[in-house]
């Protein structure tokens, strides 16, 4: 996604003047060629690259938070000072450029040379550095924290083991554009090959940890290897749950949490004319989507009243339904799958549908093994400090295994979200180098829906009321999750600057 085309015209090696721009607003033109945005914070000007290093988006449709700029779409946070990706899911920085003000004018000059990642080197702020460390998982938390090690100078041993037969991918858009057939293998990789190898990672694939053994500091592959560690990261995240369903045979029945998965249901699709969805939460309902892109009949059986009921409430259900009724999907709600016969789907109702396939998305359960048999910690997740430290000191664990106590709501949580998960293992490689970060970052995550992606910021697990301001059918709102009066959580579509100002509040609240 590029800048408009009236912007790139405007260079602004010409100079900009002050009054077109308020503090916290932006103009979007061009230096060396780049398309660049201008911030003013105060008496200060930055001018930055143009585009979000995650999936391009225009950085002017985002905010400008103290001396941090966040990204519209998937809330990446920025330094406008250095550039560098602060919060996931952005991983790289953006360009700067040094912006000068004469009289009632504002400069961009030269551009600024690519920040000195290795923060480590020479601070004062890393008090331990430990002689090696053994991340498990290379999903979105594993990747998170390997990345950070690197980036603040962490220069010993580093290894990240995966039962994963791919590296580090894009596992959300498994159920969007990749099942879709708009986003070919390479663009789901979250880093490129040589990454690995210039940073000096260790990546172990297609191997499964089977043995954790704290005390000694070792972990063991199911084929015997062992690795030892003085820092452990566990980032084993979630796997789906399995449904026992009568007269169903493997080859029927498909999952979807890795490259595996959804290269098997892309296989699949291509010949496939009816596919039966069992479950209308997120996973369900994107699939649903992106096989009626395909072109595909799609059925979708879930036991609720409304689709997505249980996290966004009846009201906005409701319109999601409406919204994938349009596209052509039909419903069986209340109801479950009783059996499978040959490409017969038979439900609890009495109904009888025809299906190629039948994808099955009922929710996941984290992946506990480990830490349970390691002697852990364990309530509904592996039990974390502030710091993401489970009940053994120098032992983390991020992502969809961490439960931790979240300063938001005040309660102690454990979420499904990809840049949750991103984050919390950036925030626990800092503190496996002993910078004592609090992880207080407000939960986000957001889905999509053909053209319609919600956001959603905070965490409402139980709520007394729902405030929609705006037009849901419309599919131009926010709505407000609140319990005695207090806003838990918001919701949004087309509202993106809205969802990155509340995000903020909920930001500065916590400080106080
Ligand atoms: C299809 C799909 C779509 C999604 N879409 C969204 C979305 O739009 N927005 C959003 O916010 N979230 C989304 N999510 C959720 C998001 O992907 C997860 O919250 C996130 O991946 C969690 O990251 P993680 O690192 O905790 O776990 P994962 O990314 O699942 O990584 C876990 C890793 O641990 C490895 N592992 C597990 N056990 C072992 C072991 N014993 N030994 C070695 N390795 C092991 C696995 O192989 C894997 O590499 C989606 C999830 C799926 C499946
Ligand atoms: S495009 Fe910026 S965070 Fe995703």
């Amino acid at each position: 996604m590029a800048e408009t085309e009236e912007a790139k015209k405007r260079d602004f090696k010409d100079g900009c003047l002050v009054r077109e721009l308020a503090d916290g607003a932006m103009a979007v033109g061009q230096a060396d060629g780049e398309d660049v945005v201008l911030v003013r914070r105060g008496d200060e000007f930055f001018a930055v690259g143009a585009n979000c290093t995650h999936y391009h988006a225009m950085l002017s449709q985002g905010l400008a938070v103290g001396d941090t700029l966040r990204c519209p779409l998937h809330h990446a946070c920025f330094s406008l000072r250095t550039g560098e990706a602060l919060r996931a899911p952005a991983l790289d920085p953006i360009p700067r450029w040094r912006a000068e003000r004469i009289g009632d004018k504002v400069f961009v000059r030269e551009k600024l040379a690519d920040l000195d990642r290795k923060h480590l080197r020479g601070s004062a702020a890393a008090k331990s550095l430990p002689a090696s460390v053994v991340i498990i998982g290379g999903g979105a938390a594993g990747l998170g924290a390997a990345d950070m090690l690197r980036r603040e100078g962490y220069d010993g041993p580093l290894t990240m083991i995966s039962a994963d037969d791919w590296p580090p991918y894009d596992r959300p858009n498994l159920s969007k554009d990749f099942l879709a057939g708009n986003a070919p293998d390479e663009w789901m990789r979250l880093r490129l090959p040589d990454f690995y190898r210039e940073q000096n990672i260790d990546l172990v694939l297609n191997a499964r940890v089977s043995a954790l053994d704290i005390p000694r500091k070792r972990v063991q592959l199911e084929n015997g290897q062992t690795y030892g560690f003085e820092a452990l990261l566990i980032a084993t995240g979630a796997e789906p749950v399995r449904l026992k369903i009568e007269g169903a045979t493997d080859s029927q029945i498909h999952y979807l949490r890795t490259f595996a998965d959804a290269r098997a249901i892309v296989s699949k699709a291509k010949s496939a004319k009816r596919v039966a969805v069992v479950g209308a939460s997120f996973i369900g309902l994107e699939v649903a989507a992106s096989l009626r892109t395909l072109g595909i009949a799609v059925d979708v059986i879930a036991p609720e009243k409304q689709p997505l009921e249980r996290v966004m409430g009846p009201e906005v259900g409701l319109m999601i339904r409406g919204l994938h009724e349009t596209h052509g999907v039909v419903f069986h709600l209340g109801e479950t799958v009783r059996k499978i016969e040959g490409d017969t789907v038979g439900l609890t109702g009495g109904a009888a549908l025809e299906a190629d396939f039948v994808v099955l998305g009922v929710g996941v359960r984290p992946s506990l093994t480990l830490a349970e048999q390691a002697g852990l910690v364990i309530d509904r997740g592996i039990v974390v400090n502030e710091y993401l430290e489970t009940s053994a000191p120098g032992v983390f664990a991020a992502g969809d295994v961490a439960r931790w106590p979240d300063p938001h709501s005040g309660e102690k949580i454990r979420v499904e979200h990809w840049v949750v998960a991103e984050r919390q293992g950036q925030v626990a490689a800092k503190n496996i180098l002993g910078y004592r970060q609090r992880f207080d970052a407000v939960p986000f995550f957001w889905s999509q829906h053909y053209d319609v992606a919600i956001n959603y910021v905070g965490h409402a697990e139980r709520w007394d009321s729902v405030e929609i301001d705006g037009d849901l059918n419309a599919r131009d709102c926010a709505v407000s999750y609140k319990r005695g009066g207090r806003t838990l959580a918001v919701a949004t579509i087309s509202r993106d600057r809205q969802s990155l100002r509340t995000e903020a509040a909920m930001e500065a609240n916590t400080r106080v």
